[in-house]
């Protein structure tokens, strides 16, 4: 059992806060918001994410976690501090990197004996340098070592896989962090997760290329849907086919809208800017968030070529948040789709199972429904922008007859094409062949539908 201080009760910093409390370590979770902590005293979980209130509970009740915005207590109480505070992006796409600096000094101010100061947050490789020079700068006299631990969770699955790690990356200057930061994780050491130790550059490096690897996979089936639809190929049947290769795997191999959310984007844009800045030459990196603009552009491009002209129009559009499971709509792509119509003077209905909330104050214009079939009434054509299950259950008949079109862009493509037309459907996807209703289709017969979709794991 490792006391701990977790700073920053933002998303990273409470599910892994509540995490390394039930491996069984007493964390007190800090943040110099004190209506947030008072909330999180008062059994508020101020977050959309499945199973971390029951968790958060658990473990405040048996007492192993507590919040608290008292900062100088948490550190001088804690052997280990987790930095766990917001890095957004500056307009350059540079990394605001101010509030770990804050996070930095802060522990140098109150810090009275031996640290750990292990730094969560995603950061540019070379933080763990200007962590050590803050804190030194501080308190030249004081005795502390520097880790690099990035989290790889994602939000809506962010408990199982911090419980369920494919791997833990510890990166550490010193054995006797690192050893202290692999106790922290002993539960997983014992259930045989790979753990990656390496130094903390490594440790660094290892989490802005995952995710830009993970993000140009994205890219790159993306226009592979592109090319798809000027063949007349099927992304999802090439995806499954690429997939099935080992080398390649069949995840992130879905074509949609676009990659959004808190991290993809910022992590993409932080990387290449890093590269940048030590003058490394990385057109492969940079093109990476150029064709992700493209792609939900080409939504957009989409739309209009289904619609016509968007003013006057009505559009219905199903899913609002970046991805399904989350009320998260940073850099969600329905979010520009929702610009995009508003500024054309189309008028816009949607429905989504928990993003409305943050949809409405970011566009007032936009009206939420409360179900699908509200949001498609007497609608011109229907989006479907995130692939929430519900919507794959859908009535679709009462969908088609709800609306004063039968015209359908599925973004995600979540629906057969087969079926959407059999129903009557104008069905257009991403990187398959778009159909109406009377076309002629050969395959039908013989092609099983499904059969090509990728595997989701
Ligand atoms: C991502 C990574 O997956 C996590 O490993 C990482 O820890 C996290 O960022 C982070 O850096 O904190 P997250 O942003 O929660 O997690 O979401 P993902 O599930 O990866 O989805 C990101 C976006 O990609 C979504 O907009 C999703 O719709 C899109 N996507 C994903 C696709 O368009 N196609 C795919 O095949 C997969």
């Amino acid at each position: 059992m490792r006391r701990i201080c977790v700073m920053g009760t933002g998303y990273v910093g409470l599910v892994s806060g509540a995490c390394l409390a039930d491996f069984g370590n007493a964390v007190v979770a800090v943040d110099i918001d004190e209506t947030r902590v008072e909330l999180l005293r008062s059994g508020e979980v101020p977050i959309y994410e499945p199973g971390l209130e029951e968790l958060v509970d658990r473990n405040r009740e048996s007492g192993r976690l507590s919040f608290s915005s008292d900062v100088a207590f948490a550190i001088q109480s804690s052997e280990i501090v987790f930095i766990c505070v917001g890095t957004p992006s500056l307009p350059s796409g540079e990394v605001d990197m101010s509030f770990v600096h804050n996070a930095a000094r802060t522990i140098g101010q109150y810090m009275e004996d031996f640290k750990i100061v292990v730094n969560k947050s995603t950061v540019p490789v070379g933080t763990g340098d200007e962590v050590e020079q803050i804190i030194r700068k501080v308190r030249p006299d004081a005795d502390f070592d520097v880790v690099s631990n990035p989290e790889f969770l994602r939000e809506g699955s962010a408990i199982d896989d911090f419980m369920h790690p494919d791997r833990v990356v510890i990166g550490a200057g010193s054995q006797r962090a690192m050893e202290a930061v692999v106790d922290v994780y002993r539960p997983l050491y014992q259930n045989d997760t790979p753990m990656v130790l390496t130094g903390i550059q490594s440790a660094e490096m290892i989490k802005y290329a995952s995710n830009a690897l993970l993000a140009a996979k994205i890219s790159f089936i993306n226009e592979i849907a592109s090319v798809c639809e000027a063949y007349g190929a099927d992304v999802t049947a090439v995806a499954r086919g690429m997939g099935l290769d080992e080398r390649i795997g069949p995840r992130n191999l879905f074509a949609g809208a676009g990659y959004g959310g808190s991290c993809f984007p910022k992590d993409v844009q932080g990387l290449a800017a890093t590269a940048r800045r030590g003058e490394v030459d990385a057109p492969l990196i940079e093109a990476i968030d150029t064709s992700n603009v493209r792609q939900r552009r080409r939504m957009v491009d989409k739309l209009h070529h289904l619609v016509g002209d968007f003013s006057n129009k009505t559009i219905c559009l199903l899913g609002l948040s970046f991805k399904p499971d989350t009320d998260d709509i940073r850099e969600a792509p329905a979010l520009e789709m929702v610009a995009s119509l508003i500024e054309a003077g189309a008028t816009v209905k949607a429905y989504d199972p928990a993003a409305m909330e943050h949809s409405k104050q970011e566009h007032p214009d936009l009206i939420c429904c409360e179900d699908p079939y509200t949001a498609a009434q007497d609608a011109d054509a229907v989006v479907l922008m995130t692939e929430w299950n519900e919507f794959r259950n859908m009535d679709l008949p009462r969908l088609l007859d709800c609306a004063a079109t039968n015209r359908f862009l599925d973004c995600r493509n979540i629906y057969d094409p087969h079926e959407m037309v059999r129903l009557g459907f104008e069905y257009v996807s991403v990187g398959r062949v778009s159909r109406s209703p009377g076309e002629s289709d050969d395959t039908s017969s013989w092609m099983i539908p499904g059969r090509f979709s990728p595997i989701r794991t």
